[in-house]
């Protein structure tokens, strides 16, 4: 079968890479999912990446505990490239080609992030993993996400989580909760909707990229979805309410 998109932006949470453990990365889990990024990327179909650094240390919850929280955010972005460097050389151990470009000047770890040259490696088959988020302080990787995504002309966001989607309410706090298969941007704004934080979904809706999210631990899901099956939750302008 046909992948329904030609070039993606895959968002992963840091949490994604340490699977059940509480920190850090675990390898078993990093390797399957380059084994499920290198399935979809045979498909034909040109990857960005963009990971969080939640696993390794997160900014906002440093300077809840008295860290200065521009400070936090940069350490933040260091956890981003640790991660950048795992998922980069688990790929590359099954003979896909990447780039890992980075937000901030790191030199001698990675090159640094520059939009046509992406998009060359895009095209020239190689995965993209863009690391240290935006390079700005207050900005997240949900940010970062949808700037890379809209930067790239990707078709699509694919933010991969731990939940199935998005729901009404919090599913573990409220029983009736439901799972949205669509809803609009405006709807994710108004209601504060956990879906990505306001700066992503401004950005998102502005440029018209739509987002899926859906649950990267169940395996196989990446590729359900580029082969056009409707999991989890599509962010869209003037879907359902
Ligand atoms: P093409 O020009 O399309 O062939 O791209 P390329 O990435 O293969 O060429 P380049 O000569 O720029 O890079 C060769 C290798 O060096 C790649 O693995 C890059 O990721 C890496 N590289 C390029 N620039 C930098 C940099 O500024 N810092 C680091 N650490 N690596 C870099």
């Amino acid at each position: 079968m046909d992948a329904r998109y030609k070039r993606i932006l895959l968002k992963l949470s840091g949490e994604a890479l340490e699977g059940d453990k509480e920190f850090g990365i675990d390898p078993a889990v990093v390797r399957r999912l380059a084994n499920e990024i290198v399935e979809v990327h045979r498909m034909g179909v040109e990857i960005g990446i963009v990971i969080g650094g939640g696993n390794i240390f997160r900014g906002v919850s440093g300077s809840k505990h008295g860290l200065d929280r521009v400070t936090g955010d940069y350490m933040g972005m260091l956890a981003t490239l640790i991660n950048c460097l795992s998922l980069q050389d688990a790929i590359e151990k099954k003979g896909v080609p990447t780039r890992v470009m980075s937000a901030i000047e790191v030199k001698e770890v990675a090159e640094p992030f520059i939009k046509r040259k992406a998009v060359r490696h895009l095209e020239k088959g190689r995965i993209v993993i863009f690391g240290a988020g935006t390079g700005n302080p207050f900005f997240t990787t949900d940010t970062a996400a949808a700037l890379r995504a809209v930067e790239i002309n990707a078709e699509v966001l694919l933010k991969g989580t731990k939940v199935d989607g998005v729901y009404t309410a919090d599913p573990i706090m409220d029983s009736s909760a439901n799972l949205l298969k669509q809803v609009d941007y405006m709807t994710v704004l108004e209601r504060g909707l956990k879906v990505m934080d306001s700066t992503a979904i401004s950005l998102s809706m502005e440029n018209n990229l739509d987002i899926i999210v859906f649950n990267i631990k169940k395996k196989g899901n990446l590729k359900r979805i580029i082969l056009g099956e409707e999991l989890g939750t599509k962010v869209i302008k003037g879907g359902k309410r």
